[in-house]
């Protein structure tokens, strides 16, 4: 760990003031949970802040530091519109961190096409269609810094995932496509792979999950991630090594384990 991550994950408050390199950020996904502590810390950093999510009233509960700008992700042409009105209110955003998400858990006997398609459409398209909107600006002023939350979830299928899973292995996978090119052109990318993580998200899941981890400890790492420049920023450090040394077994292994360790258990 560098100094400058064991700064920020040290300081009780969060990132110092005059630490982080941005100047105004846009978190969606700022309603709850770990896009809300994410915001909440950069605010607290003296960064200027816009937070997305549908849920109005809660954005607004952030404090006058925050400029609140409800969106559905999944309308493209809203997403072009909120960054638009993110711009003329506080200047070029020079951070985006693309949070909402949701999970609906799924068993393989009830294979539910409208809760495959919703979660596509929030978790992957919502992405597409907020860096539609900010890619371009960025590109053409050659700096910038855009991320989003995909999840460990997305390394390999998982029981329960099967809804939730493709989308954030498509995350990834749009975050290694897209990195090369955009950094060629002087734009950071940035994809933020977490664990669990105590939110409301995670509030639905019947079975006792392992390395839990609380929201504003995910926010704090994924800020001190960001900060570093870093490609993937993935957490809890043990969870991830063990998620990717099952990830390398030959399947026969991989789904035995899983049948006793996850399904069973569950
Ligand atoms: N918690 C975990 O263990 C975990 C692990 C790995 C990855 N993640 C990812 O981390 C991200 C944040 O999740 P969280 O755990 O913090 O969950 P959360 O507390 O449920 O937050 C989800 C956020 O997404 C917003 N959202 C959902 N649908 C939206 C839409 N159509 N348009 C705009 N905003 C929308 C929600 O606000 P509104 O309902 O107000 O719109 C809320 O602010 C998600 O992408 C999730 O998949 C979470």
């Amino acid at each position: 760990m560098s100094d400058y991550e064991s700064g920020i994950l040290n300081s009780r408050s969060g990132p110092g003031r005059d630490r982080l390199p941005w100047r105004v950020a846009w978190v969606t996904g700022a309603s709850t949970g770990i896009g809300r502590h994410m915001a909440g810390q950069l605010l607290a950093a003296g960064v200027k802040v816009a937070v997305s999510a549908r849920s109005a009233d809660r954005l607004r509960d952030m404090g006058e530091g925050a400029l609140a700008v409800p969106l559905d992700v999944t309308d493209s042409q809203a997403c072009v519109a909120a960054v638009a009105q993110i711009e003329a209110a506080l200047g070029p955003i020079d951070l985006a961190v693309f949070g909402a998400g949701a999970y609906t858990p799924v068993k393989a006997d009830d294979i539910d096409v409208k809760v495959f398609a919703r979660t596509m459409e929030t978790n992957y398209m919502g992405v597409v269609n907020c860096l539609a909107a900010m890619a371009p600006l960025m590109l053409a002023r050659r700096r910038g810094h855009v991320s989003w939350i995909a999840s460990v979830a997305g390394y390999m299928g998982l029981p329960k995932a099967a809804a939730y899973g493709p989308t954030k292995a498509a995350l990834i996978n749009l975050a290694e496509s897209l990195e090369p090119e955009l950094r060629l052109k002087g734009v950071r990318l940035s994809v933020i792979n977490p664990g669990f993580v105590a939110t409301p998200l995670t509030a639905q899941n019947d079975f006792e999950m392992p390395f839990l981890m609380q929201p504003d400890e995910a926010a704090r790492r994924s800020i001190a991630g960001l900060a570093e420049g870093r490609f993937e920023i993935a957490y809890p450090r043990r969870f991830v090594a063990i998620l990717r040394a099952l990830r390398m077994l030959p399947y026969p292994v991989f789904f035995r384990l899983i049948t006793r360790f996850v399904l069973k258990a569950g």
